[in-house]
């Protein structure tokens, strides 16, 4: 292999080493710059003769080509190798899922009071919101509820800032107050009518929400939520209340043999007082009692509170737990799943 071979083999070596443009110009540098090998050896021809000059300068500037072409060959595999890598890194993978926005849903427990709100709304009754902060007139007193009740004891209720001694604050332990507040309400709207001695629309209303109790265990929690009832006009007996809260169940847990139990039993509230229990006919509670809300006729106490005659209005009330019956719908069986938020859990319910 001749000089010239060499020396073009050794340029086409360097430039393919080269691993980015700028090693690429040095190597080029090499050869072809000012004081490259290249250019020294067209330098050296000056002292050639003519005949040499001519096929020496011809070889000299072959290999020059060979070595301008390896050049440019280097260069253009680099440019397009760096292209390729920009491209990769830019490029848009069609193949990946896309990121999907979460979908929320709506908790069982909300779903519950949905479906109670409905399924009493179609009865004609009216769906009231109260305060979660009580006073113990609401919250006790006004429900007939004496200063010496256990309800009323440090040990299931929680106590707030911002009330007297003599009239506290504290968490509702239940939504029955909102009996009062509601009945209050729509007394002041038909004030009027009564003292004119007329009648006013009767009070049909359902109360869910919140409620407080320091207890917890798998079937307590202190927070859990309660749906008040109460119905009262100038004849509405116990017998309606049997009527509505069977259909109520029956509609609720779309079962028409469901039955219903009314046990005899104590709020301070009402008299005479029941516990309702159900009774499913088939399924996996089947044959079990299970208790499902208290009730009674509202006491003449409390109908006073309400700012009407006992004697002309009576009527009856209902406190049920939506927790229990979105358990016993869905067969869950610890209260506690509801309210730490794991998605696994929830997520069955949408
Ligand atoms: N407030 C009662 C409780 O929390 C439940 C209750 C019982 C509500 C009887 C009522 C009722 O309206 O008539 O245990």
């Amino acid at each position: 292999m001749n000089e010239l071979d060499s020396l073009v083999e050794s340029a086409v070596q360097l430039f393919a080493q080269s691993a980015s443009p700028a090693e690429l110009e040095n190597a080029k540098a090499q050869f072809l710059g000012k004081s490259g090998r290249v250019t020294e050896l067209m330098k050296g021809m000056a002292q050639l003769s003519v005949e040499e000059k001519k096929s020496c300068g011809a070889a000299i500037n072959m290999a020059k080509q060979a070595i301008e072409a390896a050049l440019t060959a280097r260069r253009q595999a680099l440019a397009d190798a760096e292209l390729q890598v920009q491209l990769k890194a830019e490029a848009l993978d069609v193949s990946l899922p896309g990121r999907q926005r979460g979908q929320g849903g709506l908790h069982p427990v909300s779903l519950t009071l949905e479906r109670i709100e409905g399924i009493f709304g179609s009865m004609g009754f009216d769906v009231a919101e109260g305060p979660e902060i009580e006073t113990d007139w609401f919250n006790f007193t006004a429900l007939n509820t004496p200063e010496d009740h256990p309800a009323r004891s440090m040990h299931d209720t929680f106590y707030v800032e911002g009330g007297t001694a003599a009239a506290p604050n504290l968490l509702r332990t239940h939504t029955s107050p909102m009996q009062i507040r509601h009945a209050v309400q729509h007394v002041k709207k038909h004030r009027a009518a009564l003292d004119a001695g007329q009648s006013m629309p009767e009070i049909r209303v359902i109360a869910p929400g919140r409620t407080y109790r320091v207890d917890s265990d798998a079937t307590h929690s202190p927070m859990f939520h309660q749906c008040e009832g109460l119905w009262i006009g100038e004849n509405v007996s116990f017998k309606d209340l049997k009527v509505v809260f069977t259909d109520f169940c029956r509609t609720f847990f779309e079962s028409d043999d469901l039955v219903l139990r009314f046990r005899p039993s104590f709020f301070p509230f009402t008299e005479p007082s029941a516990e309702i229990d159900i009774q499913f006919q088939t399924g996996p509670l089947a044959g079990r009692w299970l208790e499902v809300a208290g009730s009674g006729q509202v006491h003449p106490n409390v109908v006073r509170n309400m700012g009407l005659d006992p004697e002309k209005y009576i009527g009856f009330a209902f406190g049920m737990g939506p927790d229990r019956l979105t358990m016993l719908r869905y067969g869950v069986n610890d209260l506690r799943l509801f309210f730490d938020g794991d998605i696994r859990f929830l997520s069955q319910f949408q």
